[in-house]
């Protein structure tokens, strides 16, 4: 697949990758190699400008409206800077995950179903925030805010996590507890989930493959283990 924003200048080039459902990716590489346009295109935010995004055995890239949706709420955003509306509640934060599924009328009255209240309240105890439902969201730290976010995508029942520099602003215990409760999550319920990082570290720690990207190409790809020390160093060597 590639893609470019300006013609003839691709920003990815010939990026082929498949990502077997339940495994824990994180994507490495110095800035500027494409490691956000990736999950862009992963999420249906972008088309590519060649090639083919498939998302649970459907082509996803051509798909328009509804279909489209369909497979857009299969797959669940995380980001850097956590992207929930502050001035509302936390439990409020977690339904906005559901809102593919109520009708337009009871979201503009408020009225969501009790059984998706229940979900985004069980979201939320799954993450270690149950008695936070009526906090208002930009009241927590940068770590709190993240595992709302999270609990946003369960409650979208998103099979697919895909995480955009997760952890970038925590500090390094928010962090760590961030990624944990990704990879449980993952491995508990089968949930699929690539994340771009910066930190090799963690992403030797906490994920089954890594990709490095550089200047929009598969630098390498492999097991935390098939990574030699020279790779790691050469995929972030200055560019000439
Ligand atoms: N909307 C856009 N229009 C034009 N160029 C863009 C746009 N978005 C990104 N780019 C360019 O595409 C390239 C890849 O950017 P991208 O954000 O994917 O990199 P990244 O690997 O996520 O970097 P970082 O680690 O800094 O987040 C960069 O050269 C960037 O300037
Ligand atoms: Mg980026």
């Amino acid at each position: 697949m590639t893609q470019a924003y300006q013609k003839g200048h691709l920003i990815l080039d010939g990026v082929s990758l498949s990502v077997p459902a339940g495994q824990f990716l994180s994507v490495i590489g110095p800035s500027g190699a494409g490691k956000t346009t990736l999950l862009r295109l992963l999420n249906g935010m972008n088309r590519p400008a060649s090639g083919e995004v498939w998302v649970e055995g459907r082509r996803f890239d051509d798909l328009k409206g509804k279909q489209r949706r369909q497979v857009q709420q299969q797959v669940g955003m995380i980001f850097q800077d956590f992207c929930l509306v502050e001035e509302s509640t936390c439990l409020a934060n977690v339904l906005n995950g559901s809102l593919c599924r109520i009708p337009f009328w009871r979201v503009l009255l408020d009225r969501f179903p009790r059984m998706e209240v229940e979900r985004a309240r069980e979201a939320l105890a799954q993450v270690g925030l149950a008695d936070y439902a009526d906090k208002q969201a930009g009241m927590l730290s940068g770590g709190q805010k993240q595992r709302v976010a999270i609990a946003r995508v369960l409650v979208q029942q998103a099979s697919i996590i895909l995480a955009d520099e997760p952890v970038a602003s925590l500090d390094p215990g928010s962090s760590q507890a961030i990624l944990e409760l990704l990879r449980q999550l993952q491995e508990k319920q089968q949930l699929t989930v690539v994340m771009n990082s910066h930190n090799v570290e963690q992403a030797r720690q906490y994920s089954d493959r890594i990709l490095g990207l550089r200047q929009g190409r598969v630098f390498y790809d492999g097991k935390p283990e098939e990574w030699t020390e020279a790779q790691f160093r050469d995929l972030y060597r200055r560019q000439e």
